[in-house]
């Protein structure tokens, strides 16, 4: 028999994080937890272990960029790009591939070549056409185009892909991203496009410009899959439109992805941080960032640019003035920084998944399948892992006599749910079906005890679980002393002598299911070696879903009685009978 200690115990467990890491956190929520890598640093073991152990997605900080893999004309060189995929492959990772239209990082070939807008246009075509089908089913997103729009929008910024001289479609508008967009479409028709951009990650001029092109792409079938906001941050950062923006354009039915999230800190030359709460500022703002991606169903990637402040793009950029910008320090150790993205994660409410694959059912407190009307039962499911949808999941039971009633879910996560079995549900074989986004049924045995507390079936095996508490003085409350103590064999639990020998009052709290909902305290009657005590509560157990919890008296004058049979009635339904030894 289990405790209610154990039960407490596989509740907790199935919720507890401790000591996951980003990846795992992620997987919980159906998002990609991503870094920008560099694959010549792989052969540096702890660098090639914190990527594989923290993420399951990857994207090349450069090596994927024009200048490296186009460097001179008709010659593409794939090497480095390949060697993330294959790492990114043996670690069941992601590739994210960046970037095929962007100003920068263009190689001198085309910026000295003296190309005329016909001649750029058909590089260009050819470029973006080889490299998404070089890594057609290896990349599975592209930052499209990056950084179009100028930083005083609406105009875009001038470019030699957009008019310096541009591939022939300057102009007012956005004709040339567009094109850019139908080019990879058509080399590979499953990828995900984004465009990509900085200083457009809350609601802002930038921002508007951005959505405006999105919504117009969108409109006319633009293959425009989800928006890039790149995050790359100061201690300044002010975020509160962040959640606003992701939401309008998550509206428009494109994915979000967080993609290049750094927060820069101010440093002394001795690298140590100029304020001393800078890091903790900082871990707020992953924080901020990870919550508010967390909030909505399409925004599926968090990514830091890097991973370890032993490289990152920031102290270059800022001529060392600026460091520490990533979750994890120079020595691979998490920072608050990546605290903070942990406490995003354990603190976002999971979204519920679409239920594939099979599953069984199983009581939380046997892990059984006989199953008591009222008492708690979990559903397990590896297949319920793989989704991202966060639509109503329902549960019904269809007891044996045909009869389907709505069970109320108590806790759900990716790979379970804990329900309770409906009151009223016959005895006999029960079938339970699932709904979500889709369908699954199981069924299970139902097993009839009632009201089914202290015990989840008329065999003695389940909750029973109890505590005796004297109240000497007013002041004075002894510690709780336990009143069963159970073996792991079936029904094995025996009564600890509880001592009335002082004269004070003792009360037992017990606890089971089968009170929850359906009852009020005048509802619920106690008897002690068949005499009525008097039920001082009855009702939910706040800390444990599921848990009911009874208290009630020990009258003194049972005082030397021995073994007696503590026994609940509620609404005319008696219980199963559980032993107290009373000195
Ligand atoms: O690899 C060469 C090396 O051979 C040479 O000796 C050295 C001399 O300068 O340069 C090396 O290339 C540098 C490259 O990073 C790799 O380290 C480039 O000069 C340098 O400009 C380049 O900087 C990158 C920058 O983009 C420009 O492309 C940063 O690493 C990279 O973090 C940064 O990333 C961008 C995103 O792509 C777009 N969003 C902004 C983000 C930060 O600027």
């Amino acid at each position: 028999m289990r405790t209610l200690e154990s039960n407490a115990l596989l509740l907790i467990i199935g919720v507890s994080l401790q000591g996951q890491a980003l990846r795992q956190q992620a997987d919980r929520f159906g998002i990609l937890v991503g870094g920008a890598v560099n694959p010549d640093k792989f052969s540096e073991a702890p660098y090639a272990a914190a990527f594989a152990r923290e993420l399951n997605m990857l994207e090349p900080e450069n090596v994927m960029k024009f200048g490296l893999i186009h460097p001179a004309a008709g010659r593409y060189d794939f090497t480095a790009g390949d060697r993330i995929v294959d790492f990114a492959q043996k670690n069941g990772m992601k590739v994210r591939g960046h970037t095929l239209v962007w100003h920068s990082q263009v190689p001198s070939w085309v910026t000295n070549g003296n190309l005329s807008s016909d001649q750029l246009s058909a590089i260009l075509h050819d470029h973006i056409s080889t490299v998404v089908k070089h890594y057609a089913g290896q990349v599975f997103a592209w930052d499209v185009v990056n950084e179009a729009f100028s930083d005083s929008p609406p105009a875009l910024r001038s470019t030699i892909w957009f008019d310096t001289p541009g591939i022939g479609l300057k102009g007012p508008g956005t004709q040339y991203i567009e094109q850019a967009f139908r080019w990879a479409r058509e080399a590979d028709s499953s990828a995900l496009f984004f465009y990509n951009d900085y200083g457009a990650e809350v609601v802002n001029a930038k921002s508007n410009a951005i959505y405006a092109m999105a919504k117009d792409f969108k409109a006319r079938a633009v293959p425009l899959d989800g928006i890039g906001l790149q995050m790359h941050l100061s201690l300044n950062a002010n975020l509160a439109r962040l959640g606003e923006n992701i939401q309008r354009f998550t509206a428009l039915g494109l994915q979000v992805h967080i993609t290049e999230m750094d927060v820069a800190v101010p440093v002394n030359p001795d690298g140590t941080p100029v304020d001393p709460a800078a890091l903790q500022k900082q871990a707020q703002i992953y924080h901020d960032v990870a919550a508010a991606c967390l909030q909505y169903k399409g925004c599926s990637a968090i990514q830091t640019w890097g991973l370890t402040d032993k490289y990152s793009w920031i102290p270059g950029f800022s001529q060392g003035k600026n460091g520490l910008a990533l979750p994890l320090d120079e020595n691979y150790q998490p920072k608050p920084a990546y605290d903070g993205l942990v406490r995003a994660f354990e603190s976002a409410p999971l979204p519920i998944q679409p239920l594939t694959g099979s599953f069984e059912v199983v009581s939380a407190t046997l892990g059984t399948t006989l199953l008591a009307p009222d008492s708690l039962a979990s559903v397990f499911g590896e297949g319920l892992a793989d989704s991202t949808e966060t639509g109503g999941v329902s549960l019904q039971v269809t007891d044996s006599s045909g009869v389907a009633r709505v069970a109320s879910l108590l806790y759900v996560s990716p790979r379970q749910i804990n329900f309770l079995i409906p009151a009223d549900t016959q005895p006999g074989l029960a079938t339970f079906t699932l709904s979500g986004a889709s369908a699954l049924s199981g069924t299970g045995s139902i097993q009839t005890v009632a009201p089914s507390l202290f015990a989840a079936n008329a065999n003695g095996l389940g909750v029973a679980a109890g505590t005796a508490v004297r109240v000497a003085l007013p002041t004075m409350i002894q510690s709780p002393v336990a009143v069963f103590q159970c073996g792991s064999a079936p029904g094995s639990c025996a009564a600890v002598p509880i001592d009335l020998g002082l004269d004070a009052p003792v009360y037992l709290t017990l606890f089971g299911t089968g009170i929850r909902g359906r009852s009020t305290l005048d509802a619920v009657h106690a008897s002690i070696g068949g005499k009525p005590v008097p039920v001082l509560f009855a009702g939910a157990q706040p800390q444990f879903a599921g848990l009911d919890q009874v208290n009630v008296v020990i009258p003194l004058e049972l005082r030397g009685s021995g073994n007696v049979d503590i026994q609940l009635e509620l609404d005319g339904r008696v219980s199963n009978t559980v032993q107290i030894a009373v000195q």
